[in-house]
């Protein structure tokens, strides 16, 4: 199957009512861990890259890796997307190079840490909607601002400073036409998240529950949805990691999330320990080790198991087979002759 289209995998997401787990990928060993995942549990995916990522790899030998994933995994629909874009350039390269899908996230302003004011993150995203709805790519806006910083980007804080405003949300929605749309209800990106076990006071499960009501039909984006769990932090600790004690987003209120109309959820922590865990088990087990294959075949096989964990929790296993790939271009003509809508059904307050 060749990359599909965000917006066709979260719309088949919507029609069965469950969400789809956003990786985030830095090299070879994390896009076959995902894809392995993604076999092993009949999945759709989303694979995502950070402006960090795309540094750290290389535009060409990040998304050569992706074709090679499609190439060798004809059954799974795979969308590639760029994880937020700081700017209408930023995702325009996203779109060259072939992602099917970008988030434009005008939350913050260029440098990817001052919080935008509406009018401006109104203004980016629409510009960038035009340009990617006319190539048949897909794309993901940002209201509020979530908390912590992943790979540079971020305006830090607990997550719970910039909550999305319900009547905002609408609004943005109606002015944009974005696709998908990223709420702030008190997640952050990273490790770091709580210091305590969340419970319904802390996430602001209320307001992604209001914001669904008003907007029945449109797919949300929960980021910093990883769970941190304590298997994975003791692992690192154990051997030789000095991770202080934190908690993540319990699956549960993920799966409340889905059940409210959340159909894309961001995962990258949760991999990122389970590859360092593995590694520094290796190396502090066997520390006359040196060939990279010894530990990162481990690390590999540690990501793949939490990549499926999560593909069964979000509820996407088993769906992999549901649609055939519309082409980018048939879906460029749908958001051209509307059969793909880009206005928001709001419902009454
Ligand atoms: P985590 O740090 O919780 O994995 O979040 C990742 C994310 O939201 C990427 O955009």
């Amino acid at each position: 199957m060749p990359l599909v289209s965000m917006r066709q995998l979260l719309d088949e997401a919507a029609k069965g009512g469950y969400g789809v787990g956003a990786f985030n990928v830095n090299d070879m060993e994390q896009i076959q861990a995902i894809m392995g995942a993604a076999k092993e549990t009949k999945s759709p995916v989303i694979i995502q890259a950070s402006r960090g990522a795309r540094q750290f790899a290389q535009d060409k030998y990040l998304f050569h890796l992706i074709l090679a994933a499609a190439e060798l995994n004809p059954e799974i629909p795979i969308a590639m997307h760029q994880d937020h874009g700081n700017s209408f350039e930023t995702c325009k390269s996203a779109i060259d190079l072939g992602y099917t899908s970008v988030m434009m996230d005008g939350s913050l302003k260029e440098d990817g840490k001052t919080p935008a004011s509406f009018e401006e993150n109104v203004a980016v995203t629409k510009r960038v909607v035009d340009f990617a709805h006319e190539r048949g790519v897909t794309v993901e806006g940002e209201i509020g601002v979530l908390g912590g910083v992943e790979d540079g980007h971020g305006a830090g804080g607990t997550g719970l400073e910039h909550v999305t405003d319900p009547d905002q949300a609408v609004e943005f929605a109606e002015l944009t036409g974005v696709d998908a749309l990223a709420i702030a209800i008190g997640t952050s990106h990273g490790a770091y998240k709580f210091s305590k076990k969340p419970d319904g006071s802390v996430l602001k499960m209320d307001v992604l529950i209001a914001i669904h009501k008003r907007l029945p039909n449109t797919h949300l984006v929960m980021h910093g949805s990883s769970s941190v769990p304590k298997d994975l932090q003791d692992v690192i600790n154990k051997y030789g990691g000095k991770l202080k004690e934190t908690w993540g987003v319990p699956v549960e209120e993920i799966q409340l999330g889905i059940r409210n109309g959340v159909r894309k959820i961001n995962v990258d922590t949760d991999n990122r320990l389970a590859m360092t865990g593995a590694i520094r088990k290796v190396l502090w087990e066997t520390p006359e080790k040196f060939d990279p294959r010894d530990y990162m075949k481990p690390a590999r096989e540690a990501m793949q198991k939490v990549v499926a964990q999560r593909m069964t929790q979000f509820g996407q296993a088993g769906h992999a087979g549901d649609y055939q790939a519309v082409s980018i271009t048939e879906i460029a003509k749908g958001y051209k002759n509307g059969s793909l809508s880009t206005r928001p059904l709001v419902a009454a307050k």
